[in-house]
């Protein structure tokens, strides 16, 4: 089962969801630039995209009705210092500590990411990640984050999917900014990202006003194995961490992005790989690297399908026709999210945060005006119930933030990928909350609870009830209801009971046996980890032979003071059989204390006490 601490949330980045306003005072970046000039699907841009910056106040209280716990969230360099260094943004400082406020207000802790993709095209000007001042822009930025939020976040995070921007962005160019650069001046990006990491963990902690969590988010395909096998087990294992992408491809590596800032040194055998295209790599770079961190994130979406071959090399399996695909066509692979954790959290010393998962599908409103999407739910039920095997298996998995609260712009690929939990009409701004959205809300709710795999075998359970003798008791428990018990004075069955006074036995399956009180304490699972600090149901069927009388408490802070921290019984009771002239008597008719105690005085009960039949 999942900690009890453990982080429910979900993420997002700036300019996927903030939209721009022209007085927003925010500077130019890679992505304006290259929507500029076409480089997203039907040219679309985010210059509005959900508006975010206009209604997160809604968009957080809505977050709070779902449950969410955690955001995870990136503010934008330029809007935040619109020439990437220098003058800061007064406007965006007012606009960031608002949101994190707001998002504090509505029970939600704040992760800030501080890079997610958003270069400043003054800085890109001058050469972006491929100038080695990068280190000190990206310094100098962490300083005025750390300044202007660490009051009131605690949470952070450097680089977002360092794989995804230096590679997409520099080498296919099918990002912003957009290049083709040699193989050379990539590996040089990859090594300044790196070193302005550790350029901005520093800076971080040092310019924050009390002491901070700082993380990193890479990103990779994981791998998964064809068989349980150790030797399929190891191949998987291999192609995670090793090389085996094609050179046109090669950022797309864990151990390269990974090992240095985790493990303090580039993996050995991409140093033997690459070595004609490498920059000079001193100890100092290590060292900056290398800069202790709280928690380790990683983006995981999908994986590589792996056995080993005869030579016991890993080979890549295809997979069957029709293999599930999401919108984006990518694999549906819980088994990859279940292997890549474990893999993960055996190599890297530190508790990992999934800081993005989850699928965009097709989605469409129904007629009944609501977003269904089973499919995003089975999607996150199989990949939620793998996390929590290799939690289950010893995995420090700490935190999950589902990619994402609010359909928005998915970069090269427009408008056309729903990520979201929450639809939103673009046309209107309207936010839908899909199917997928209240799952989630009971996901949390249960602390995964709920999950497919907490419900397989799950048996209802029938009770042996305890029955008790009482001198008003009678003999309907056993001779109307077949209970075993001797005597023409049982008074009470505690049925579905774990109190201490009557506390069932289980008379059925795994649990045989036991007291409710013992599986209620020992298996919070099977209640669906249900927050109480006892079992919260007592039902009982009495029988009295003449009259029987009730007294309920008004209310839990009464019981707790008058019955030994009982609760205050929200009572509901049937009379199941009564004699036929039978009167139930409910309050009494007197308006004062002094009514009441002459009426009592007096014996006059047929007056005092309010009767039907
Ligand atoms: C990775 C990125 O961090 C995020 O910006 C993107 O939208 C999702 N994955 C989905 O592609």
């Amino acid at each position: 089962m999942f900690r009890d601490d453990f982080v429910w949330g979900v993420a997002s980045s700036a300019y996927q969801i903030e939209g721009r306003d022209a007085n927003d005072g925010a500077g130019a970046m890679i992505w304006d630039k290259f929507i500029a000039e076409g480089g997203t699907k039907d040219g679309y841009g985010a210059e509005v995209a959900c508006d975010h910056m206009h209604r997160y106040k809604e968009d957080f209280a809505l977050m709070r009705l779902m449950g969410i716990k955690a955001y995870r969230f990136s503010i934008s360099w330029a809007r935040l210092i619109p020439e990437g260094t220098g003058k800061v943004n007064e406007k965006a400082v007012a606009l960031y500590r608002d949101m994190i406020l707001e998002m504090k207000k509505n029970g939600i802790e704040p992760y800030l990411t501080m890079y997610h993709w958003e270069f400043p095209q003054v800085l890109q000007d001058r050469g972006g990640w491929l100038n080695e001042e990068v280190i000190q822009w990206f310094g100098e930025y962490a300083k005025v984050v750390a300044e202007n939020f660490s009051d009131i976040c605690e949470n952070f995070i450097t680089l977002n999917e360092p794989e995804c921007f230096v590679g997409i962005g520099h080498m296919s160019g099918w990002h912003a900014p957009g290049l083709h650069l040699p193989y050379k001046d990539v590996f040089q990006i990859a090594h300044n990202a790196l070193r302005a990491h550790g350029q901005a963990v520093i800076n971080l902690r040092k310019y924050a006003c009390r002491p901070i969590k700082v993380g990193y988010a890479p990103t990779c395909g994981m791998a998964y194995p064809y068989s349980n096998k150790p030797e399929d087990v190891e191949a998987a294992r291999k192609v995670l961490f090793g090389f085996y992408q094609p050179m046109d491809n090669w950022t797309w590596n864990v151990a390269w992005f990974s090992d240095p800032v985790f493990l303090g040194h580039y993996p050995k055998e991409g140093l033997e790989k690459f070595a004609e295209y490498l920059p000079e790599i001193t100890e100092e770079d290590m060292e900056l690297i290398h800069q202790p961190l709280d928690f380790m994130g990683q983006n995981i979406y999908n994986g590589y399908y792996i056995r080993a071959g005869k030579d016991g090399e890993p080979e890549f399996v295809d997979r069957a026709p029709g293999f599930p695909k999401t919108g984006s066509d990518w694999p549906v692979t819980p088994e990859a999210f279940y292997y890549g954790i474990r893999f993960l959290t055996e190599r890297y010393p530190l508790p990992l945060y999934i800081t993005e998962n989850g699928m965009s599908c097709h989605d469409n409103i129904s007629a009944d005006g609501r977003v269904h999407d089973p499919n995003r739910i089975t999607f996150l039920d199989s990949y939620i119930g793998a996390m929590q095997r290799a939690s289950d298996e010893g995995a420090d998995v700490r935190g999950y933030f589902l990619w994402t609260f609010l359909d928005n712009f998915e970069w090269s690929d427009g408008y056309k990928q729903r990520f979201g939990i929450i639809y939103v009409d673009f046309a209107t701004q309207q936010r839908i909350v899909k199917d997928s959205a209240f799952w989630y809300q009971k996901v949390i709710e249960t602390n995964g609870g709920i999950l497919s795999m907490n419900q397989a075998n799950k048996e209802i359970l029938f009770l042996d009830p305890v029955c008790t003798h009482n001198i008003w008791g009678g003999t309907k428990l056993r001779e109307e209801f077949g209970y075993p018990v001797e005597g023409d004075d049982i008074g009470e069955c505690w049925g579905i009971s774990a109190h201490p006074n009557g506390d069932g036995t289980i008379r059925n399956g795994a649990f045989s046996g036991m007291k409710l009180s013992a599986v209620w304490k020992e298996h919070p699972e099977v209640f669906g980890n249900y927050d109480c600090d006892r079992f919260p149901l007592l039902t009982k069927i009495i029988d009295a032979r003449d009259d029987l009388s009730i007294q309920v408490h008004p209310d839990d802070d009464y019981a707790k003071v008058h019955e030994n921290g009982s609760f205050g019984k929200t009572e509901c009771w049937y009379v199941l059989d009564c004699k036929e002239d039978t009167k139930m008597v409910m309050g009494h008719h007197a308006k004062t204390k002094e009514e009441l105690v002459k009426a009592i005085e007096n014996d006059d009960y047929d007056h005092l006490l309010n009767k039907f039949d």
